[in-house]
């Protein structure tokens, strides 16, 4: 168990993240936003802001940068600023203005007269559910509207009108934004090689692609470098429009140019999630055993369609045993900033919605929730043949009510004086993914090594991963292994996102470290090196033969190499066929609401996960420890208030709630750690977004067991306490 190797850097201010940058002759541009939800730019009057002080440039739609939406955008989504006057969303980058100084840019910025020619908004969920749409097939390929019957029954509506048991009911979770620490920004200088980006973000080969295509540059003349990033959770997996317009405009002057989006323009000019709508049914026997689920979604999407939140998709298809299973996914386009990938992007709201919808089929039960959610433990998703790799979600249950003190639970709560006391529970799942990656791994005469891969650490600790992996696989002690991420200059390392990146980057590392071993080895024994002719072997980061062993270091110091590399890379491959994946836990909370104010506070949290082989527990259990607290986030704190013209009410720190150390207890994160190898190598499952899975839910669950209140509703305020 060791400390992120980065964190002193980052706690003490010596880390230098994108925006950190200066150079000579830089110059500074300032973003400018769309004030109405819907229209077409009829004109913008930049006189007063070309002729201000220190201007440089002034770049609109009508006056573009030489920017381009790449045919084929990547999943499905661009980002790419100013391609035309059409506004689809208040708050959208319609102009950048470029000026000598960051204050001249912001007041030029502040002169540009923009005239419209507006349209009506449709800005609400509600208001747009009439015109709804039907989903594409998600990410992956998978339709997200199905239906899976036993054979004999004809509808869902027949397998639940056949239940004993039926639960129904209607969720909503608020839209969210990242609000990662770190704004999104850049710094871009060309010189003869090209152009170099610095900028944060969760895949730096990505972001180099991304930024060749809408350039028109050819890949080997971008490179996209990100040492340090501030937070992103799925937020900063798409190049930013501070980094498209730095580039493009740093292009057009001849200048380095630094941007950085304001914190209120963040959460305009960036994408956040969806809000959501999810009709839940859920039939049962009177013992507990599911007969049905039927999960209905819908979620609020950009104009443009680019993304769907996939919450039946993601949630109902695959958690529990059930004969009979029908998901559905609409989307609602909207006048709203575009929704992408967050944390758990589906599971977080998806199973707010499910896992409350349990606990109230297991009050309708009178059943214990977790003994009603262990009766429908599934061994392979519903209607699929392809069992899980690896389950133990019954011990997470059972280690967890042990700790937690679960026998003590009440179905109607307790009071400690002024507070009522409740506790709740939920299932946690997040599917075990990988992506294809590549690493090189070097030994070097020094007898240290490095491990290379584009990738980003978005503050997952996957550098400190990386190091451990190599070192395991290299047999040689941590602190002589340099990992070397967030550069695109590197083989391409898959993304930090979809918690994959220890599973995709590590198994690179394995294949690569096993390559580099055997060189070595050839080395050793070839014409003229100190094992000529003979069997070597390699152990302890030194090669043996005959009685005789040399570091590699050693060996390559005789043999006059400064060092040797090997590359090894990774995709998905045959186990897919085989088996399906996933990442599993139980969430615990135990909430206190005060009798007269009706305050809601979380006294005790727990999360015991099984996620596979966890390589550090100290950065594993800070991945989780913080999803758990994004959850208390989002049952208590988070969302965004649009107002009707479309504007985000509360688009700043002071308004947009997010817990702070005061709302957060002590946080309690065991493991039960079963290597998964049949997933790959590593052993590893995955662990960046599970913790937030579930949490939202347990909170409901236990403000109900405190309260007798069921809010349907995140984020549950004082007033649906009342
Ligand atoms: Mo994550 S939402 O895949 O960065």
């Amino acid at each position: 168990m060791v400390s992120r190797m980065d964190g002193r850097l980052k706690v003490t201010g010596q880390a230098r993240y994108g925006l950190d940058r200066t150079m000579p002759g830089m110059v500074y541009g300032y973003v400018v936003l769309s004030t109405i939800a819907h229209g077409e730019i009829a004109a913008m009057d930049v006189t007063a802001a070309k002729s201000a002080r220190g201007v440089l440039g002034v770049y609109s739609p009508f006056d573009p940068l030489e920017l381009s939406t790449p045919a084929s955008p990547m999943m499905g989504e661009t980002w790419v600023p100013l391609q035309n006057r059409e506004v689809a969303y208040y708050g959208q980058p319609i102009g950048f203005v470029v000026a000598e100084t960051f204050e001249q840019a912001r007041d030029a910025a502040a002169l540009i007269e923009v005239t419209y020619h507006q349209r009506p908004a449709l800005t609400s969920l509600r208001d747009g559910l009439a015109t709804a749409e039907d989903a594409p097939p998600a990410f992956n390929g998978s339709p997200q509207t199905l239906t899976v019957l036993a054979s004999g029954v004809e509808s869902i509506e027949d397998a639940l009108a056949a239940s004993p048991v039926v639960v129904e009911a209607t969720y909503a979770t608020a839209s969210q934004h990242h609000a990662a620490m770190e704004p999104h920004s850049a710094v871009a200088v060309w010189d003869d090689e090209g152009l170099t980006v610095y900028s944060g973000n969760q895949a730096s080969d990505l972001q180099a692609a991304e930024l060749a295509g809408a350039l028109g540059e050819d890949l080997s003349s971008v490179r996209a470098v990100n040492p340090f990033v501030g937070g992103a959770f799925g937020g900063k997996g798409r190049t930013s429009a501070p980094a498209f317009l730095a580039a493009a405009a740093a292009r057009a002057l001849g200048r380095p140019v630094k941007a950085a989006l304001t914190r209120e323009q963040v959460f305009t000019a960036t994408a956040g999630r969806a809000e959501t709508m999810q009709k839940i049914s859920l039939g049962a026997e009177r013992d507990g055993t599911l007969v049905a689920v039927r999960h209905d979604s819908w979620c609020t999407t950009a104009a443009d369609r680019s993304f769907v939140e996939p919450t039946s998709f993601g949630t109902s298809r695959e958690w529990y045993a059930t004969p009979n299973l029908a998901i559905s996914q609409k989307m609602v386009p909207l006048h709203i900033p575009q929704t992408t990938f967050m944390r758990a992007p589906g599971e977080a709201p998806g199973s707010f919605a499910l896992e409350s919808a349990m606990d109230e089929l297991a009050v309708a039960l009178g059943m214990d929730p977790i003994e009603l959610r262990l009766r429908n433990n599934s061994t392979a998703p519903p209607g699929k043949d392809l069992q899980w790799s690896s389950k133990h979600l019954d011990e997470c249950f059972r280690i967890g009510a042990a700790q937690f003190g679960w026998a003590d639970r009440s179905p109607r709560g307790r009071t400690d004086g002024d507070w009522l006391v409740g506790m709740g529970t939920a299932t946690a799942m997040f599917p075990a993914l990988r992506f294809p990656a590549t690493v090189e791994v070097t030994l070097r005469a020094d007898d240290s090594a490095v491990v290379a891969t584009s990738g980003a650490d978005p503050g997952t600790g996957l550098l400190t991963v990386l190091s451990l992996i190599g070192a395991e696989s290299l047999d040689i002690a941590p602190d002589r292994v340099t990992p070397r991420l967030g550069d695109s200059a590197f083989p391409a390392g898959g993304m930090s996102g979809g918690s994959t990146a220890t599973a995709s980057a590590g198994t690179a590392i394995m294949i690569a470290a096993t390559k580099v071993i055997d060189d070595l080895q050839t080395l050793a024994s070839s014409p003229g090196a100190p094992f000529e002719g003979r069997e070597v072997t390699y152990a302890d980061g030194r090669v043996h033969a005959g009685g005789r062993a040399m570091t590699f270091g050693e060996l390559l110091r005789e043999m006059d190499h400064s060092s040797i590399s090997a590359r090894g890379s990774s995709a998905p491959g045959e186990e897919m066929t085989k088996h399906s994946f996933s990442s599993f836990g139980a969430q615990f909370c135990e909430v206190r609401v005060h009798r007269w104010t009706r305050e809601a506070r979380v006294s005790r949290m727990l999360g015991v996960f099984d996620a596979g082989r966890v390589i550090n527990e100290k950065t594993a259990r800070s991945q989780l420890a913080g999803g758990m607290i994004w959850g208390v986030s989002a049952a208590l704190h988070e969302g965004l208030e649009l107002e009707a013209n479309g504007r985000f009410a509360n688009a700043d720190f002071a308004n947009y709630l997010i817990p702070v150390n005061a709302d957060i207890p002590e946080i309690d994160v065991h493991f039960v750690q079963y290597p998964d190898t049949l997933h790959n190598a590593v052993g590893a499952k995955g662990l960046g977004e599970i913790g937030v899975v579930g949490m939202a839910a347990a909170i409901a669950n236990a403000l109900y067991n405190a309260t007798g209140i069921r809010v349907r509703h995140i984020p549950i305020r004082i007033e649906d306490l009342l």
